[in-house]
């Protein structure tokens, strides 16, 4: 392939930056959307290594490349490969799976089997690339199977795995035609991360159930011996970083005048996701819609900011859920609005990092209702830019980030009467609660950062790597 060997490599669906072609014919690259790609960005930049992914346009064959000393490395993905294995099998199968089925799952073999080809495409094209006995790392759901077809190409390697998003409970999986294969797949790694406890011991007892491997704690020992080990790693976001930016003067003074122009409110509510059914948005805007309607909350003085990243937009519950969203924005602001006034200003529309930074700077409560997510990293983002210990952050505890984030005021996003009672106390309790509250997340998010994560999982790899290889 005529391309540098590498000796640390990840291997995810989507590159860091993606290639977009302008109205004018031109192309450009901009940071690709999510949040793999926020936690693994600065890990790459301190790692020097080679990114293996798609660069997000259909049936292009494009060189390796460098970028910010990250050597990238596109794997091509068809017209029909798009529309079967990452619309279809990854975000129409697995994606409502993972997330406790709040969307329907559909099963299609033809996905499957655009599957199974274009792991091994990303399977191949990280065996071409990595050096003798380098360090490979895949990442998500969209790549399950690639950690065993890699270790059989190469088994010098030293394989890692990272799932993104929630491991089902064993009782979902199982609906699953190719849940065999899909365990197989994994435990071709020789460490596989979660985001939370209940991840890896449901992935270990399920390997025990189906395919009674022998399994003791988080470890399997697979029948030639290998063992695998399963352990949760939560990831995080570069808190300095976020922390640095916010303080910029520039981007202080874009948080004043992003309150200017949404008419200085005395309260700002704000909403932060990719636009993705299981974020909970609908609830959270009708939380609001409902306080609103009952005088509990004055349109006046107080406003929803609500900002939506275009998503998935081809995948049919992805079309639904927009609709819904901007009928839902509508009648609100429609029954409930006066001139300039609107009490929800939806923008669906993705930002750079300065303007996010600028939002969270500018929010006074932090609205976070996933249905279902395995981290959540805004919530992380919006408490990195607090500097001043205000601010609330009212969080989801069915997000992987409410096991760590303990002093958030913490919803269950299906109760709408009680994430009405939580906004409504997150916007009113006394300065000294919130100031307490904030002190103490802004403690764990800093500590726990993402070079902690990065540095944990792969002292651990390194570790279970010298084991197999009987070095220690
Ligand atoms: P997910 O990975 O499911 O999208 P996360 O909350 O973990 O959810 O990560 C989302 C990432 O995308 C965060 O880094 C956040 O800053 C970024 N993001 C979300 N919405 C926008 C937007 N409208 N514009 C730009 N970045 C966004
Ligand atoms: C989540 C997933 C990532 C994915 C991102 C954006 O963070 O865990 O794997 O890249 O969403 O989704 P997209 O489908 O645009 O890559």
């Amino acid at each position: 392939m005529g391309t540098d060997k590498a000796s640390f490599l990840v291997v995810a669906n989507r590159l860091p930056v993606d290639r977009v072609e302008l109205p004018d014919g031109s192309v450009s690259w901009r940071t690709s959307p999510g949040g793999l790609v926020t936690a693994l960005e600065p890990v790459m930049r301190a790692h020097e290594g080679a990114w293996v992914g798609w660069h997000g346009a259909p049936d292009e064959e494009l060189e390796p490349f460098e970028e910010g000393g990250i050597l990238l490395v596109p794997v091509p993905l068809s017209e029909g490969e798009i529309a079967e294995y990452y619309e279809g099998f990854s975000n129409a199968t697995l994606w409502p799976l993972y997330h406790d089925v709040v969307a329907p799952p559909e099963f299609h073999r033809e996905w499957w089997d655009a599957y199974v080809k274009v792991n091994r495409r990303f399977a191949e094209r990280a065996a071409a690339v990595a050096d003798e006995g380098a360090t490979v790392w895949v990442q998500d759901y969209q790549l399950q199977l690639v950690p065993q077809m890699l270790r059989e190409a190469r088994p010098d390697l030293k394989i890692g795995f990272f799932l993104h998003i929630p491991f089902p409970p064993t009782e979902l999986f199982q609906q699953l035609p190719w849940r065999t294969e899909i365990i197989k797949g994994l435990l071709g790694a020789d460490l596989i991360g979660f985001q939370v406890p209940g991840g890896a011991q449901n992935f270990v007892r399920l390997v025990r159930q189906r395919l009674k491997m022998e399994t003791s704690r988080d470890r399997v020992t697979l029948p030639n011996g290998r063992v695998a080990t399963a352990r949760a790693y939560p990831i995080s976001i570069d808190a300095k970083a976020f922390n640095e930016l916010a303080r910029r003067p520039d981007v202080q003074a874009r948080s004043a005048e992003i309150r200017a122009d949404l008419g200085n409110p005395k309260t700002l509510f704000l909403g932060v996701d990719r636009l993705d059914y299981t974020k909970g948005i609908k609830q959270r805007i009708r939380a609001f819609g409902e306080l609103v309607a009952e005088g509990r909350i004055d349109p006046e003085e107080t406003v929803f900011l609500q900002v939506a990243t275009p998503s998935r937009e081809r995948v049919d519950q992805y079309k639904l859920l927009r609709d819904e969203i901007d009928q839902l924005v509508g009648r609100i602001n429609g029954d409930l609005g006066t001139i300039g006034n609107p009490p929800i200003t939806y923008l669906h529309a993705s930002f750079p990092r300065e303007e996010m930074a600028a939002m969270y700077a500018a929010a006074d409560v932090m609205v976070v209702t996933p249905l279902r997510d395995g981290m959540n990293l805004v919530a992380k983002e919006y408490v990195a830019c607090r500097d001043g210990n205000n601010g609330a952050l009212v969080l989801s505890e069915f997000t992987g980030a409410a096991k760590e984030m303990r002093q958030a005021y913490q919803v269950n996003p299906y109760d709408i009467n009680g994430l009405k009672a939580s906004m409504e106390l997150a916007l009113r309790d006394a300065a000294s609660n919130k100031a307490r509250r904030m002190r103490a997340l802004r403690k764990t998010v800093f500590e726990r950062d993402i070079n902690r994560w990065a540095s944990s999982f792969l002292n651990d790899l390194d570790e279970v790597g010298r084991a197999r290889d009987g070095a220690v």
